[in-house]
């Protein structure tokens, strides 16, 4: 039963892995660069540390205009339901947009890049977002009649009106839910019924790779499904890739779909008063996938949000006022909502948007954008850098832009691209900084501070200003910096950033983030409420992390979570499927890609048009970026005398990994049919591989 239990195999793994992990040499930001950081003081570290925590957030919070100051920084009462600057009220689209008036009202807040080539750049000054999101925050309370706390589900790409209408709502104390533009029909219905939104917001089309996408078809299968899982969205709000022509194929629907340019011409000109909100108020949702089928819809605050966002785009992004700032990310994922909408906004920077690729129509194309707006900080995954470094190692040479500060977010990144990333793209003079952090956790949890601690390729350096980061093996004891073990990365205190609850779900926040590693439930001390992230980690001797990757059931495609379970379920939609389970496959640009298993139902004999189904499916429910890599159609699944489908042995098989010992399972002679089949018939020196594929499913 050794291969049940898994966690006698992954301790010795985890240690094995710390060992052979090569220690990178210190990379140290130039003089230039410290000398204009807003964290150029080590006095931060002094006002940062342990015994000033929770007051310590109180430097955060006076980033923002308060309509009412707060009294208590951190309510523990009622743990693990954070309260943050209770007391305090305030708007978050007054602090990413009214406040600046005066001083920048004809300052670029976004300058957003089409993907066509020949299309002119929009930049969007402070003043004309202060008039778009005012005219939509009119129209969607007089014409669509949302309240604040209501739910208004968004299924927008990279065009200027996702953050319009995330300001608009948050103008309102609206909720808003923005649903990856990439994302299916269905996944987007999932959503919709779960937030319970009765208004969508989305748009006819967007360009994508050189194709104009109608977006407007995904957008009628969320409605129709939201529909058959008993939700009927009142209103579909679109808005048009361009203003009075219609780009998509699909009707609109009398009565439901309102083209959202025509409708706001009745509101030319209307203010709408902020609505001054509670900071512990929600501000917005993001789904994120998890073990099982369900998204977590991750309900972020108001203050603590918005004060944390604030806080790490000043000190860890080095934003400036007047610096030009571009986070290729998309705002469909926290990323973007942190990093491209509300951090740089509340510090009152430009923020550029791109609509596209990074490899469209060539890759130079970010290095032209960079070039031609002056951009001088960037931000952007690993996925996107390795993909840029094979399509185009020398580009970034044949561009005349210069980066101060340089990004990594989403994934570990190998030492070899960082050094492409920082010679290359960074022209050697920029300082990288690689941050950890989640959908659940807000803003960065890791990284270096900038111009103060030096870099280190493949570490996200130490813990963010107040945040207490401690590595517990299965037993919860502290493994210590430079001890070599690899174990769960948890945050030993909250902070203000960190989401609120999962929506309608607190049962599933306890259990999921906070139980593992609470010694007593009734305690009210917030030390005895570490968070678990469901990352695994090892510290150097220096205090640098390194995160090793997920511990769950989680694969990472190019930085996006994907639940193993959804895929699954997904390809289970497929009318001859009868079992399915998908593990993660090393990828040179995508970090993860998954490879489906199934077998068939009895009787019936595989083919490729079974395979292409089962993609298609998956593709459908879940969307492009969820395709499968390979379908493989096996005869059985690896299974445990109990029944258990053994992820880890195809994985290891997918990956041409160490299989091995397989003889206590029900079926062990499966395996090297499998084998066979995937890797065909000679045997091949095996892989090493990171530990979360060795340990794959290990908790199921
Ligand atoms: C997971 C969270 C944070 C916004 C984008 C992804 C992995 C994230 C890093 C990093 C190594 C990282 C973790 C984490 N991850 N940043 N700098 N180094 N791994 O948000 O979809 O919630 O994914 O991404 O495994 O748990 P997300």
């Amino acid at each position: 039963m050794k291969q049940e239990k898994g966690e006698a195999v992954a301790e010795v793994t985890e240690a094995q892995i710390a060992v052979h992990w090569k220690e990178e040499e210190y990379v140290y930001p130039s003089a230039k660069f410290i000398g204009q950081a807003n964290a150029a003081d080590p006095a931060i570290l002094e006002r940062f540390k342990e015994e000033n925590y929770p007051e310590c957030f109180k430097e955060y919070a006076d980033l923002l205009t308060w309509d009412k100051y707060w009294h208590t920084t951190l309510d523990a009462g009622n743990p693990p339901f954070w309260k943050w600057f209770v007391g305090g009220k305030l708007n978050a689209c007054c602090n990413c947009v009214d406040r600046h008036l005066a001083a920048n009202k004809n300052k670029a807040a976004f300058i957003w890049v089409p993907e066509p080539e020949d299309e002119p750049h929009w930049t969007i000054t402070y003043q004309e977002l202060y008039r778009k999101v005012n005219e939509l925050a009119a129209l969607l309370t007089k014409f669509a009649g949302v309240k604040t706390g209501d739910r208004v589900t968004f299924h927008l790409p990279m065009v200027p009106a996702l953050p319009i209408s995330m300001l608009a709502c948050a103008r309102l104390g609206v909720i808003h839910s923005e649903v990856y533009g990439g994302f299916s029909g269905k996944a987007c219905a999932d959503r919709i019924v779960d937030s319970g939104s009765r208004v969508l917001i989305a748009i006819d089309g967007y360009y994508r790779n050189g194709r104009l996408i109608d977006h407007k078809a995904v957008v009628d299968e969320a409605v129709e499904e939201a529909k058959r899982q008993g939700i009927d969205v009142e209103k579909v709000l679109i808005w048009r890739r361009f203003p009075g022509r219609y780009v998509s194929k699909a009707p609109m629907v009398e009565g439901r779909d309102y083209f959202l340019d025509d409708l706001l011409k009745d509101y030319r000109g209307v203010k709408v008063d902020p609505v001054s909100m509670p900071a512990e108020a929600p501000l917005f949702l993001m789904y994120t996938s998890g073990t099982t089928a369900v998204p977590k819809g991750c309900q972020h605050s108001t203050g603590g949000y918005l004060a944390y966002v604030a806080g790490t785009s000043k000190y860890i992004q080095d934003i400036h006022p007047e610096d030009t700032y571009w986070c290729f990310a998309d705002i469909g994922w926290i990323t973007g909502h942190s990093y491209i909408v509300y951090g740089p906004l509340a510090v009152a920077a430009t923020s550029v948007m791109y609509e596209g690729v990074p490899t469209y129509p060539d890759a130079g194309r970010p290095w032209r954008i960079a070039e031609q707006l002056d951009v001088n900080i960037f931000h952007t995954a690993p996925t996107t850098i390795r993909m840029l470094r094979k399509a185009g190692p020398d580009e970034p040479k044949k561009y005349h832009y210069h980066f101060k500060h340089m990004t990594t977010v989403g994934e570990p990144i190998e030492p070899e691209v960082w050094r492409w990333y920082h010679e290359v793209v960074g022209k050697g003079e920029a300082a990288i900084v690689d941050t950890w952090w989640q959908t659940e956790n807000g803003g960065f949890l890791c990284s270096t501070i900038p111009a103060l601690q030096p870099m280190k390729p493949g570490s996200a350096g130490l813990g963010m200003p107040g945040i207490y980061p401690v590595i517990y093996d299965e037993d919860r004891n502290e493994l210590k910096a430079g001890e070599g073990r690899a174990g769960n990365i948890c945050i030993k205190y909250p902070w203000p950033g960190s989401f609120q609850t999962i929506w309608g779900s607190p049962e599933r926040y306890i259990a999921i983030y906070y139980e593992k590693y609470c010694k007593d439930k009734n305690s009210r001390d917030w030390r005895d409420w570490p968070y678990l992230s469901g990352d695994a980690a090892v510290q150097a001797a220096d205090g640098y992390y390194r995160i090793l990757g997920r511990v769950d059931d989680v694969i990472n495609v190019a930085g996006h979570r994907l639940g193993t379970k959804e895929l699954e379920s997904a390809a289970l939609t497929t009318e001859e499927v009868a079992e399915a389970a998908v593990v993660p496959v090393v990828d040179e640009l995508r970090g993860r890609v998954p490879d489906m298993y199934i077998s068939l139902k009895p009787g019936l004999a595989a083919g490729k048009a079974i395979e292409e189904k089962v993609k298609q499916n998956i593709v459908k429910m879940v969307g492009p970026i969820a395709r499968p890599r390979n379908v493989y159609i096996v005869p059985d699944m690896p299974k445990t005398r109990s029944g258990k489908i053994m992820r880890r042995v195809i994985a290891a098989i997918s990956n041409f990994a160490d299989i091995g010992d397989v003889t206590t399972l029900a079926n062990p002679e499966v395996v090297e049919t499998i084998r066979k089949m995937v890797q065909g018939d000679e045997v091949k020196p095996s892989q090493e591989v990171p530990d979360e594929i060795k340990k794959f499913g290990a908790g199921d």
